[in-house]
C-alpha cells in the first residue's frame, strides 16, 4: 500500500487521563483510554450508566467544563493534537469542520426564546468568528435542513413548536452544517419514543450516506440502539475500555465477561419491538472514590480467579480476531 492509500485516522486517543476535581474530592472516571477511529467507522462506546462515556466524549471536545480535567495521554483529530492546540484554532478550525459535538441533554440546548434560525446564526458566528448576510446562512440551513429530510422552515420556528424527535433531529442538523468528518452523539435516543428513534437513526444514516458526515462516536447504554447503525463496539467498564470489536462479533459473541452481562441484559434486539429492556446486571459498578484493587469488575464477575484480585489485567489483542480484550481469562491468547 503506498502512503497515500493510507486513510488518516480521524480521531486517534492514546492513553487518555480525565479527573473531576471539586469539593468532593478526586474521581477519575477515564482512566487510561486509547481509541482510534478511521474514515468510514460508526463506533459505539457503551457501557452502564455513570461508566464514564460521556466524560471521555467531553474531553475529546479539548473544552471540558472547569470541573472535569485533561490529566494526560493524547489526543489527536487528524493532525491537531487537542490539548496542545492554540484554543482558538480548536474552535476555528477543528471544532465544527472536522468533528461535531452533540452532548447527553442537548435538547435543552436550545434556547426557548430564539427561534431555531437565530440559534444556527449563534453558531455559525462561533464557529467562523463572523456571520456576513444573515439571508444567506439562512438559506444555506434551510438546504441543509432538506437534504437531511426536514422541512426547511423548521428553521423559522421556536423549540418549543418542534416535537422531542424533531428537536433532537434539528440540533443534528445544526451540529452538521460545516460537514464534519466526525459526528460525537452522546445518547441522542435516549429521550425519545421508538419511532422517533428510528426517524432519528435513518437520518444518521442519510448523513453518512450523502457524505455529510464520514463517521461517527455513537454513546450509549442501549446496546439495541447502537447494533442498528454501528460497525464497531468499545465496551467501557468503571473508567477504562475492556473489550473492543466488530458490533456484530461483540454481540454475537462477547469475550469479556462484563460484556456478556451486558449484552445478555437486553432481553431482545428488535428495534420494533418495544418490550425491548435493560435488565439490571448482578451487583452495581463501583464508586470512583472506592474503586476495587486488581481487576475493576472482579467483585462483579461470575468467572474471577485468584490474580484478579490483585493485578489489573492488561489489555490482551486477539489477533486472530481483531479483537481486543482486558480480562485475564485471555493471557494465553494474547498475541
Ligand atoms: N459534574 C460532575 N462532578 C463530579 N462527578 C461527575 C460529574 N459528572 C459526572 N461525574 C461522575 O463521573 C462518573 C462518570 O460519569 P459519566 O461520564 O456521565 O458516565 P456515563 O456517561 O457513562 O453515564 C460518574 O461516577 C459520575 O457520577
Ligand atoms: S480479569 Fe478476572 S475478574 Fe476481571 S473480568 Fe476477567 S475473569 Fe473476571
Ligand atoms: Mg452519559
Amino acid at each position: 500500500m503506498t502512503e497515500t492509500n493510507i486513510s488518516p485516522i480521524i480521531l486517534n486517543c492514546d492513553n487518555v487521563v480525565g479527573q473531576f476535581r471539586g469539593p468532593f474530592g478526586i474521581i477519575q472516571p477515564v482512566n487510561g483510554i486509547s481509541l482510534k477511529i478511521h474514515p468510514g467507522e460508526v463506533v459505539a462506546l457503551a457501557g452502564e450508566s455513570g461508566c464514564g462515556k460521556s466524560t471521555f466524549g467531553e474531553l475529546i471536545t479539548g473544552s471540558p467544563r472547569k470541573i472535569l480535567h485533561f490529566i494526560s495521554g493524547t489526543i489527536k483529530i487528524l493532525d491537531f493534537d487537542v490539548y496542545r492546540t492554540d484554543p482558538e484554532i480548536l474552535r476555528t478550525e477543528v471544532k465544527a469542520k472536522i468533528i461535531a459535538y452533540v452532548p447527553q441533554a442537548s435538547l435543552e440546548s436550545l434556547n426557548p426564546v430564539k427561534r431555531i434560525k437565530h440559534f444556527i446564526l449563534d453558531v455559525v458566528k462561533q464557529r467562523t468568528g463572523k456571520i456576513g448576510n444573515k439571508n444567506e446562512v439562512y438559506q444555506m440551513a434551510r438546504d441543509h435542513f432538506k437534504r437531511l429530510g426536514l422541512k426547511g422552515n423548521i428553521i423559522d420556528r421556536y423549540p418549543h413548536e418542534l416535537s422531542g424527535g424533531m428537536k433532537q433531529r434539528a440540533v443534528l442538523a445544526i451540529s452538521t452544517l460545516f460537514n464534519p468528518k466526525l459526528l460525537i452523539v452522546d445518547e441522542p435516543t435516549s429521550a425519545l419514543d421508538v419511532s422517533s428513534q428510528q426517524l432519528l437513526i435513518k437520518m444518521l444514516y442519510e448523513m453518512l450516506e450523502a457524505k455529510i458526515i464520514t463517521s461517527i462516536l455513537f454513546i450509549s447504554h442501549d446496546i439495541a440502539t447502537l447494533r442498528q447503525i454501528c460497525t464497531k463496539a468499545v465496551i467501557m467498564y468503571a473508567g477504562d475500555i475492556v473489550e473492543e470489536g466488530s458490533m456484530d462479533e461483540i454481540i454475537e459473541n462477547p469475550l469479556h465477561p462484563y460484556t456478556e452481562a451486558l449484552i445478555a441484559s437486553f432481553v431482545a434486539f428488535n428495534p420494533d419491538d418495544t418490550r425491548t429492556k435493560l435488565k439490571s446486571i448482578p451487583g452495581a459498578p463501583p464508586d470512583f472514590r472506592d474503586i476495587p484493587q486488581g481487576c475493576r469488575y472482579h467483585p462483579r464477575c461470575p468467572e474471577m480467579m485468584a490474580i484478579c484480585k490483585s493485578e489489573a489485567p492488561p489489555i490482551f489483542n486477539l489477533q486472530e480476531k481483531g479483537r481486543i480484550v482486558k480480562c485475564w481469562l485471555y493471557k494465553d491468547k494474547n498475541v
